[in-house]
């Protein structure tokens, strides 16, 4: 097993080892308004929703993680079978290792084999070339790719990336030539309004904001690397719910995911109200199929949409396009840190229209 292999089942070993943050996601500083008035039936609460030309079920993404090391083909299995079962989009974990290594390549080509009508992202790190990223998403038939910024990740990982200085060009130079759609991501230190408003100008269209108190690649590579590196890293970011508005507040037409420690259906409810499209969950899901066949992980979902849709009954509210209008209290640190960057929250706790 080389290098890279190893690293990835160390980040799926390690990512189920560590808890969460230390970073809170700021979510708890978030309220929605109960509605005493009950206006919907539970049963007619309507969760479909079309992304990349494609139905699905619900909002929620099984963001990337894992493939590019032998072995690891079982877990993008139960997930690409959960997945399809429960109608919801499924990420690869970052490609590269196929690209390098075509001994690895059937641990991504197993989701489509498994999948081969589902929504389906491939992922790469943003720094890659054009030809690489073709063939990641020939790999597994891609609707739509993520490119992944993870500048503290790499800085944490001694053979990590140190030059990015021509990572704005190659990512509007992947924008330009790439069949579909590109989602820019972060991976858990979040998107600010400045990055946000840089990615639309180059005329990206999706975002997944990637926030933190979540799972934290600082710490994961730290306990790589014996504690190596720099320990500051390991709060550096922003929390998801502040990432989400700050992206919201500048990002005009572009489609918003929101994804980074999100795993309570409350947190996911928070995100759709304050508008995302969809959330996305990583190792949250990872951990219920790490010992267990994918019928645990399509239970799991299927209780988790149950939840959210009875949520949306408490904030009177049966439709997905609704939700945008509920009313939505954000206080404490969130509240504070958008006012010091002058960002209008004020609207977020009427109804709006
Ligand atoms: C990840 N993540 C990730 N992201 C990415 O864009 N490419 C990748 O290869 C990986 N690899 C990976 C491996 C493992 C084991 C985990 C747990 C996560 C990051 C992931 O998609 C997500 O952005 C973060 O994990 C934050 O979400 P959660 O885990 O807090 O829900």
């Amino acid at each position: 097993m080389d290098l890279r292999e190893k690293r990835k089942w160390d980040h799926l070993k390690y990512s189920l080892e560590l808890s969460s943050g230390p970073l809170s996601t700021g979510f708890s500083d978030l309220y929605l308004v109960h509605q005493a008035l009950g206006t919907a039936d539970l049963d007619s609460v309507d969760t479909g929703l079309v992304l990349f030309g494609k139905k699905i079920r619900f909002p929620l993404i099984i963001n990337a993680m894992t493939g590019g090391a032998r072995g690891l083909e079982v877990f993008n299995k139960r997930l690409a079978i959960a997945a399809r079962e429960c109608g919801i989009p499924l990420a690869v974990g970052s490609q590269t290792a196929a690209i390098k290594n075509p001994d690895t390549r059937k641990s991504f080509e197993i989701v489509r084999k498994m999948n081969p009508q589902g929504l389906v992202f491939a992922n790469l790190s943003a720094l890659i070339p054009y030809q690489q990223a073709r063939e990641a998403v020939e790999m597994i038939e891609a609707d739509a790719l993520q490119l992944h910024l993870n500048l503290p990740q790499e800085l944490a990982m001694p053979e990590g990336d140190r030059d990015f200085s021509k990572l704005e060009e190659n990512i509007y130079e992947l924008k330009e030539k790439i069949q579909v759609p590109l989602i820019i991501k972060e991976v858990g230190f979040g998107l600010s309004r400045e990055t946000v408003l840089k990615l639309r100008k180059m005329g990206i269209n999706y975002v997944d904001v990637g926030g933190a108190g979540g799972t934290n690649f600082v710490a994961i590579e730290r306990v790589r690397s014996q504690g190596l590196g720099n320990e500051d890293l390991l709060t550096w970011g922003i929390p998801t719910a502040v990432s989400l508005i700050e992206t919201l507040s500048t990002a005009g037409e572009m489609i918003v995911f929101a994804s980074g420690g999100i795993n309570k259906p409350s947190d996911i409810l928070k995100s759709l109200v304050l508008g995302a499209k969809a959330v996305g969950m990583a190792a949250p899901l990872l951990e219920v199929i790490y010992e267990n066949e994918e019928k645990v992980l399509i239970d799991y979902l299927e209780d988790l949409f149950k939840q959210v849709k009875e949520l949306m009954l408490l904030i009177g509210t049966s439709e997905l396009k609704q939700l945008k209008k509920c009313p939505i209290i954000i206080t404490g640190f969130v509240r504070e840190w958008l006012e010091a960057r002058g960002i209008n929250i004020q609207s977020y706790a009427y109804t709006r229209e």
